[in-house]
């Protein structure tokens, strides 16, 4: 879809591939949503964008709470009378080996990358298959939710239930113009490992430096755009899941050598 004027929530902005996404949109013409839990890193990044001519608010939100996650859409409509792209980009890591798993930590990082979403997504229907132009939801994964990493088996299980029900959802809102796509992002230099949960100082020191958060940004710029369903950012991305798909097993062995290499 063209991108100018188009209302557009975009989860997880104040920082990271958010952030990045919120300056790539704003500066294609999109009208701007703008999520996440810190209001004032949020309320001075819709200031800054607003200063430069474009349009953003800031509805600070918390994602692993649904009520608040519904609300937004709610708001939305409220503000704009209409809602065009949903992206789910706020997410969080957890990184434990299942033995050591953290139930309570585990369960904070499904509702803040798997229900917040799913929250949204619902109050965001009705609007979205009312919209004459139909609407799109963007998910924003990862590549270790299509083929998991030891030690994180917590955040990968969000991702791909994340992927999963977006699969379910193409096929049930296909007949009402609504499309569904799904980004997967490799490693990205933000502070995601940072800001995530559980035993992070053992994956910091060795972790590859990653794509800059602005290629992942106009990757879910072109997914507006062209609505692919399935969004890689990097050639390696990409063949990482298909050669683990096609060979399961030596996948197996790669990553353990590599991983017991790394940690
Ligand atoms: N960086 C990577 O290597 C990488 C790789 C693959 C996929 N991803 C995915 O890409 C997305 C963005 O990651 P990032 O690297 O940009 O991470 P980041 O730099 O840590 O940014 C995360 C964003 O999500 C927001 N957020 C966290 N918890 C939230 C909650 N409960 N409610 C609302 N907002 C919340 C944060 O703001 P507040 O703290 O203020 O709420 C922040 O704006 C995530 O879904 C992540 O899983 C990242």
């Amino acid at each position: 879809m063209r991108c100018k004027k188009r209302v557009v929530i975009l989860t997880g902005a104040s920082q990271g591939i958010g952030r990045a996404t919120a300056y790539a949109l704003a500066r294609a013409g999109c009208r701007l949503v703008l999520a996440a839990r810190g209001a004032i890193r949020l309320q001075q990044l819709a200031m800054e964008l607003n200063a430069q001519g474009y349009t953003a608010i800031a509805i600070p939100t918390d994602m692993g709470d649904t009520t608040q996650a519904a609300a937004l859409a709610h708001k939305t409509v409220a503000i704009f009378g209409t809602i065009d792209v949903i992206i789910n980009n706020a997410g969080i890591g957890v990184y434990q080996a299942v033995a050591e798993l953290d139930e309570t930590a585990a369960r904070q990082v499904m509702e803040v990358n798997y229900f917040g979403p799913v929250a949204l997504i619902q109050a965001a229907l009705p609007t979205l298959m009312a919209n004459p132009d139909g609407g799109l939801i963007i998910n924003i994964s990862s590549i270790i939710g299509r083929r998991a990493m030891p030690h994180m088996a917590a955040y990968c299980a969000t991702k791909a239930a994340l992927e999963r029900m977006a699969e379910s959802l193409r096929l049930e809102v296909k007949t009402a113009n609504v499309r569904v796509s799904t980004v997967y992002p490799g490693v990205t230099a933000t502070e995601f490992v940072h800001n995530s949960l559980g035993d992070i100082a053992r994956l910091r020191p060795n972790r590859r430096a990653g794509v800059p958060a602005e290629w992942v940004a106009q990757a879910i710029l072109q997914t507006i755009r062209y609505e692919r369903r399935d969004v890689f950012i990097t050639l390696f991305d990409r063949a990482f899941v298909t050669f683990s798909m096609i060979f399961p097993y030596l996948a197996d062995q790669i990553l353990f050598y590599y991983t017991r290499i790394r940690n």
